[in-house]
């Protein structure tokens, strides 16, 4: 399975660095280009090469972390998802003033999933910090816990095998609408602790 990466910040590099600790190769894209990315793909090693965004978004699974409200322009134009997963691991919220998005009442995944037509989505990497994400994930002696949740079974399968592979402990927390408000930042229970499972 190939795996893309769009948007090289705080969350894409942290998934990135994941990824590399496994062993795992990926297209990492930001908005301004491969240029851009040479000291981050240089510091990460050959597993993680940069590219267009269009690259990026043609893998089998792709991770989006954009800021929120540039989504539209990072998703907009891209070839048809044709079923492949999109890990939203994106919160409706963003610096500097960090005052939530009126959603209307709707998950917020339910919003990126109309900017992927066609893409099953995942919500998944959206509910810690960067450091605890790129960083060991027995790091505490356990299996640091990571929650995903999405309407697709078979989708959601392939992003527990990946979380799993990673090292961490996933936990499937049903649909994107139900198990999306539970993870969802600001406001869900889940964000921010980081919990770990023992054994
Ligand atoms: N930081 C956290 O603690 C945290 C934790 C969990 C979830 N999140 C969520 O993750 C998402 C990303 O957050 P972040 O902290 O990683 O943000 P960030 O550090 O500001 O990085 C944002 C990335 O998005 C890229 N981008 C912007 N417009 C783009 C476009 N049109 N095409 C392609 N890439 C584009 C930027 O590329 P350029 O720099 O080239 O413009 C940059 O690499 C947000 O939705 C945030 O809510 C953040």
């Amino acid at each position: 399975m190939t795996i893309g990466i769009i948007g090289s910040g705080a969350i894409g590099s942290a998934f990135a660095r994941a990824l590399v600790r496994a062993g795992i190769a990926a297209t990492i894209a930001n908005s301004r280009g491969p240029a851009s990315l040479e000291g981050l793909v240089r510091e990460l090693g050959p597993s993680i090469k940069a590219g267009m965004r269009e690259e990026a978004a043609a893998a089998d699974l792709v991770l989006v972390a954009v800021n929120w409200s540039k989504l539209p322009a990072a998703l907009t134009g891209l070839p048809d998802w044709g079923g492949r997963i999109v890990i939203d691991a994106n919160n409706p919220i963003e610096a500097p003033l960090f005052r939530p998005i009126d959603l209307q009442g709707r998950a917020s995944s339910e919003v990126v999933a109309e900017l992927v037509p066609g893409a099953q989505v995942v919500k998944a990497f959206n509910h810690l910090r960067p450091d605890l994400l790129a960083g060991d994930p027995r790091g505490e002696g356990g299996r640091r816990v990571l929650f995903y949740s999405g309407d697709d079974g078979a989708a959601k399968a392939e992003v527990g095998a990946l979380i799993d592979r990673l090292g961490f402990f996933g936990i499937d927390l049903g649909t994107l609408r139900g198990g999306g408000r539970l993870a969802r930042f600001p406001g869900g229970p889940l964000p921010t602790h980081n919990l770990v499972r023992f054994d």
